[in-house]
This record gives C-alpha cells, sequence and structure tokens, in this order.
C-alpha cells in the first residue's frame, strides 16, 4: 500500500500499529501534556510496560495494565512509561535513519491550581474540563515543578534512541500566568531523538555537496598557481630576474603568435 497523503484518524497505539516497518523518515509529535487537559473519550486499555528511568541506573519502573487517557495517569511514572511504550512502536515505523521531533512541556506538582496550564493560550475554552487531579504525586511536594520533558528524554535514551538535540521553544509573548512566587514559564521544549548515531540530516547532506564543490574548486585554483608559477619559475631561470622573466614570458607567447599567425597567411 502507498501510505503517502493518508490521515489516520486513530488512537496512536492503534493507528501506529496499522502501520509496517520502516515507513516514515521523520516524525513530529506533540503527545498530550502530563496532567493538564481531559481529552474525553480517548481512554485506552495499556498494557503493563516495564522501561529503565534513566540510563545509569539499573533499576526498571513497571506500570501495571491499566485503563486511561494519555496524561491523565495517576503518576508521572506512568505518564512516562505510556510514553515510552509508544515510542517504541514510532521507532519500529521510522527507518533506520529517521528522526523524531518530540514536543513536551512541563507540569506543575499540585498546590494552588493544579497543575501547569501554561498551554490555555491555545484555546481557552477547550480546557474547561482540564484535569482536576490536585494532589501532588506521592513522594513529591506542592508547588513542584516536576521535570516531565527530562524525564521522557532519559527514559527514551535508557530505551535505545540517541537524544540528539534539546530545542527551546521560545515563547516571546506568552500568557501570563497569576503566580507571584515564581517567574512566568515561557518556553517548552522540542527533542530531537534518532535510532542510530548517524541520520539523514538535509542540512549535513547540503554541507557535504557544497563541501565538495568548495574541494573542486580550490584544488581548481591550486593548480592553476602551481602550473602558473611553475611556467615562471623555469622562465626566471633561464632570464635571470622577475621582472624580465614575465616580461619574456609574455613576449615569447606573443612571439609565438606571430610566428604562427605569418605562417598560416604564407603567400603561395
Ligand atoms: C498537546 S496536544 C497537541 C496538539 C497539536 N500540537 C496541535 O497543534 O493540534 C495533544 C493532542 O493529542 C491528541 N491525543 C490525546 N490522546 C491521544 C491518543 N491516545 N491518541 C491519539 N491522539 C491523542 C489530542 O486530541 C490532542 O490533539
Amino acid at each position: 500500500m502507498n501510505w503517502t497523503n493518508t490521515i489516520l484518524y486513530e488512537n496512536v497505539d492503534a493507528g501506529l500499529k496499522m502501520l509496517p516497518d520502516d515507513l516514515v523518515q521523520t516524525i513530529v509529535t506533540s503527545p498530550p501534556y502530563f496532567g493538564l487537559r481531559d481529552y474525553s473519550g480517548i481512554t485506552q486499555d495499556w498494557p503493563e510496560i516495564t522501561y529503565k528511568p534513566v540510563w545509569y541506573l539499573d533499576h526498571h519502573i513497571k506500570v501495571p495494565a491499566i485503563n486511561c487517557q494519555l496524561g491523565q495517569e495517576a503518576h508521572p511514572t506512568y505518564f512516562i512509561g505510556h510514553l515510552v511504550y509508544i515510542f517504541r512502536e514510532a521507532k519500529r515505523v521510522l527507518k533506520d535513519d529517521g528522526t523524531l521531533w518530540l514536543n513536551i512541556a512541563d507540569s506543575f506538582s499540585a498546590g494552588g491550581l493544579g497543575y501547569s496550564y501554561q498551554t490555555l493560550h491555545a484555546s481557552p475554552k477547550l480546557y474547561t474540563k482540564s484535569h482536576s487531579y490536585k494532589k501532588a504525586p506521592k513522594g513529591l511536594n506542592n508547588k513542584n515543578l516536576i521535570g516531565i520533558p527530562w524525564m521522557i528524554a532519559q527514559a527514551l535514551q535508557a530505551d535505545g534512541w540517541y537524544l540528539r538535540s534539546d530545542v527551546i521553544w521560545s515563547k516571546p509573548n506568552p500568557m501570563p500566568e497569576s503566580v507571584k512566587d515564581r517567574p512566568t514559564r515561557a518556553h517548552e521544549y522540542v527533542f530531537l531523538l534518532s535510532k542510530h548515531p548517524n541520520y539523514f540530516d538535509k542540512q549535513k547532506s547540503k554541507m557535504k555537496k557544497i563541501f565538495i564543490v568548495a574541494v573542486f574548486f580550490k584544488a581548481l585554483v591550486f593548480f592553476l598557481l602551481f602550473y602558473l608559477a611553475t611556467a615562471i619559475y623555469n622562465d626566471v631561470q633561464d632570464s635571470g630576474g622577475i621582472g624580465y622573466g614575465i616580461g619574456k614570458f609574455m613576449n615569447e607567447i606573443d612571439k609565438g603568435r606571430t610566428e604562427s599567425d605569418t605562417t598560416s597567411f604564407k603567400p603561395q
């Protein structure tokens, strides 16, 4: 089947499972942010998932099989587990030299208004059903920024992805937040991830072409200069002085031309 220009309106898990291996060159995704919004109706059955939260620990986290919406998990580690699970499927669909761009923002542990509402600017109406879970996750005090973007980035690293860059989506004109004890948050993350250390990069392949052309022209200029220098050097050897040598060299050229012209127009 030709998948070009095909839109699948599916739950992410079901949609990815419909696609064959090594199909796409790049994936750009912005999954629901943790604890922020109720996309009512999109609950799903998640299988039990085991993942490593960070590459430098041997410890694994086991997320039990549950039914919930992505982003509405009872604990951030469950949310990360579900994303790791989805990105395993995304990895299968991604070509070996492909890239994945993941946009994600952070969330606050409960306190005050609950989780971060920094993306409310998009459409406040859409957020009327926003998450009502206001208890901080076990082990974390209220009013803490959870660090979700780096939790997911590190879990994906530990799951075999190459984290190539953290791009800051800076918002020069963010929605003001009604907080008085911390700065308004005005950025999100876009992580660039790949399956392998080397991957297709348009910029890189363009630079490679430019490099090859530049090397060719440098070699050409070098060759011409070398040729000229050799000619001058030989001439100087014959004549005994640079100025005179160049002049003589030019004269020789002129002389040659005159002689051959004369030869071709010799009267019979
Ligand atoms: C943070 S928003 C990203 C919005 C997107 N960047 C845009 O500009 O439209 C998360 C999106 O994921 C969708 N979504 C939530 N749960 C999903 C699921 N299980 N499968 C597929 N899409 C889901 C939501 O409907 C929403 O459009």
